[in-house]
């Protein structure tokens, strides 16, 4: 079991009336006094956005109102609210993408950013995705050039049981390493593909006949560090999930494997780990970069309703590299 425990659990730090409230030692804290009826001051953005980068994950817990204007002012706060980039590479223009009990996503035209070389072949990769195993841990779409900064997630239909939404730190996941694995691990890549299913899950004939070629075109196997850094902190991470890597670039197919396996164990290790129980009136922040999440499966036969938007782009980074 991890020991690291990142965060000081005694923090509350009240300023210009906004309260942080840690919600676990890893990851997570509860943000309290802030109006999101109107524009925020640059105090009140500038003490969220710290809280963010201190607990990747916050909770604005019976926000007046939880509108989804207020959840977009929220977004933005962390970069230009758009659609996730696979979207955006389709036609979608908007922000929100809905789930449960239905998805939508509409036509776009954003430039592309630049096409990595595929180190592997897709079919070399074929039946090693172990995401089943693990739940469904991810960050979004690491299979693309960029990833958002920060997501937003709004609760319409909470059902009565069930339907939390978890989330894990990745920085805190490091850090619980031994020093000999944190060193191991410095300067390998992990591969990210299109996983199985992914593509059924967001409909493509949606956007026209040539969808799917023009999707595989564009999404071959992409290699990003396994060892990160936060953007704003310098923090480390451990950047892996689940969902979407394959394999680790210079070994051989079983040890990778097995060493994926144990990092996928490890970064949903209930020591990382903040659950959220929706309540009406919530609004839920994560980092998508230095912090896992995972949708709920366990609320059937009920009705669960969420509306996620996401902002900003980010790149994942590894340290010394300067980006
Ligand atoms: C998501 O994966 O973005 C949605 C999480 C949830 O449904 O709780």
């Amino acid at each position: 079991m991890a020991t690291s425990a990142t965060i000081s659990t005694d923090e509350t730090q009240p300023a210009s009336g906004l309260t942080v409230t840690p919600l676990t030692g890893s990851i997570g804290a509860q943000i309290e006094g802030v109006d999101l009826s109107c524009d925020l001051s640059p105090g009140i953005a500038r003490q969220i956005r710290e809280a963010f980068a201190k607990y990747f994950v916050l909770v604005f817990r019976n926000a007046k109102p939880a509108t989804a204007e207020a959840q977009l002012r929220l977004a933005a706060l962390f970069g230009e609210p758009q659609p996730l980039a696979v979207f955006q590479f389709l036609g979608a223009h908007q922000p929100a993408i809905k789930f449960a009990p239905q998805s939508r996503v509409v036509e776009s035209n954003d430039p592309a950013a630049p096409k990595p070389a595929a180190a592997i072949k897709r079919e070399d990769l074929r039946g090693i995705a172990i995401s089943g195993e693990f739940d469904g841990w991810h960050s979004d779409s690491t299979f693309t050039p960029f990833l958002p900064r920060a997501a937003v997630l709004r609760a319409e239909v909470i059902p009565p049981v069930g339907g939390d939404t978890s989330f894990s730190s990745l920085c805190a996941a490091y850090d619980a390493l031994s020093p000999t694995m944190q060193a191991w691990l410095a300067d390998i890549k992990a591969v990210h593909i299109v996983p199985e299913g992914f593509k059924e899950g967001i409909n493509l004939p949606l956007y026209g006949p040539d969808a799917e070629e023009r999707f595989d075109a564009e999404y071959p196997p992409r290699e990003w560090p396994l060892i990160i850094t936060h953007p704003e902190t310098g923090r480390k991470a451990l950047f892996i999930n689940p969902g979407y890597v394959v394999h680790l670039v210079g070994l051989k197919r079983a040890e990778s494997h097995a060493l994926i396996r144990l990092l996928c164990r490890h970064v949903a290790s209930t020591s990382f780990v903040y659950r959220h129980h929706w309540q009406a009136g919530d609004l839920v922040v994560w980092d998508e970069l230095t912090a896992l999440h995972r949708a709920p499966d366990d609320f059937a036969p009920h009705d669960r309703k969420v509306v996620r938007i996401t902002a900003g782009r980010t790149v994942p980074t590894a340290p010394g590299s300067g980006g």
